[in-house]
């Protein structure tokens, strides 16, 4: 029996959908949700339900009962995310869980002195105690999502002609969450994968300053590429009325990938899936293409 946490979000969703391509029946599929309601499309696939929450450890212990293998999708609330994944860990050896599979961070610099520490920190002391706990584990360290690379351009840039991140020219090789995902279902559905721990980036990374050349071709408009500092983005966007921890966590991004701190790539993902990853100009391309609009 597997059970996928966080299955109510993209990522969780992704990997149960995958393994049900892959032929598992979904009556060996468990997902776990803190609100059934937002579970119905999981329900009417014949996926069982357990409720159980990040928060509450006793719900976990529940949950995870008569789990073999579990995908533990990282939460979302990077704040309080140091005890709740204390509380799966401890939840999952104590239910009898045999082999972990998590999904945590990579980047180049995965100490304090990374902008992006916040987020990495929780994911970095999972990784400790996955290994401390005598249970297999895998560890993917997910780069980060293709998908969100909209996000950092803004919903306006091809209006305004602007791409506005402190990145510099540094790269990020992101991979699209889908792929991840579906190369997470094949871990959790064949062996000898106990004790390895996989980077799953993409083959070739890339720079705000290819995207937006790369954005230019396909829409024949002209993008700009404009790298501040984070203090002039900071600034700006706060006139611009943005949130502050928005502000903070795309900026925290885009610094770290100006210091080079994201920029790598490798073959862990595409070996797992057999072929080649979408590039981020196939990804644009679907995205921006006026004939895909
Ligand atoms: N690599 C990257 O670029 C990147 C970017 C963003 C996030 N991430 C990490 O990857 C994870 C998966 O990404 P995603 O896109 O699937 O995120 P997502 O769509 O936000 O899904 C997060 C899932 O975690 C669940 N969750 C959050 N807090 C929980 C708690 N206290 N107890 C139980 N479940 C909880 C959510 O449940 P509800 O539906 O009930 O809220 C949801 O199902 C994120 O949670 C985050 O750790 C990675």
């Amino acid at each position: 029996m597997i059970l996928v946490t966080g299955a109510t979000g993209n990522f969780g969703k992704s990997a149960i959908d995958f393994l049900l391509k892959k032929g598992i029946s979904s009556t060996n599929i468990v997902a776990l949700v803190r609100d059934e309601e937002k579970a119905t499309d999981l329900k009417s696939k014949g996926v069982a339900l357990r409720i159980g929450d990040y928060d509450n450890y006793n719900s976990l212990l529940n949950a995870f009962i008569g789990i073999e293998k579990l995908l533990f999708v990282s939460g979302s609330d990077v704040f309080n995310r140091e005890a709740q994944h204390q509380n799966v860990v401890k939840a999952a050896k104590a239910s009898g869980v045999k082999h972990i599979v998590y999904t945590s961070f990579q980047g180049k610099n995965e100490t304090e002195s990374s902008p992006l520490w916040l987020v990495a920190q929780s994911h970095l002391l999972t990784e400790t105690w996955l290994k401390e706990s005598g249970m297999d584990y895998t560890i993917l360290k997910n780069t980060l999502y293709m998908d969100f690379v909209p996000a950092f351009l803004g919903d306006k840039v091809l209006e305004t002609g602007i791409i506005y991140l402190p990145a510099g020219n540094g790269k990020v090789g992101a991979v699209l969450r889908s792929e991840m995902a579906e190369a997470t279902a094949n871990i959790l559905t064949s062996s000898h994968h106990a004790g390895k721990t996989y980077r799953f980036t993409n083959q070739e990374a890339f720079s705000y300053q290819e995207i937006a050349q790369q954005l230019s071709e396909i829409t024949g408009k002209t993008i700009n590429y404009i790298s501040p500092t984070a203090e002039e983005y900071a600034q700006t966007l706060t006139g611009y009325g943005v949130p502050a921890d928005f502000i903070g966590l795309f900026s925290s991004f885009a610094v770290a990938q100006a210091n080079g701190e994201l920029e790598m790539v490798g073959s862990d993902l595409s070996q797992i899936l057999g072929r080649k990853l979408t590039s981020v100009k196939t990804f644009l391309n679907q995205v921006y293409s006026p004939s895909n609009n």
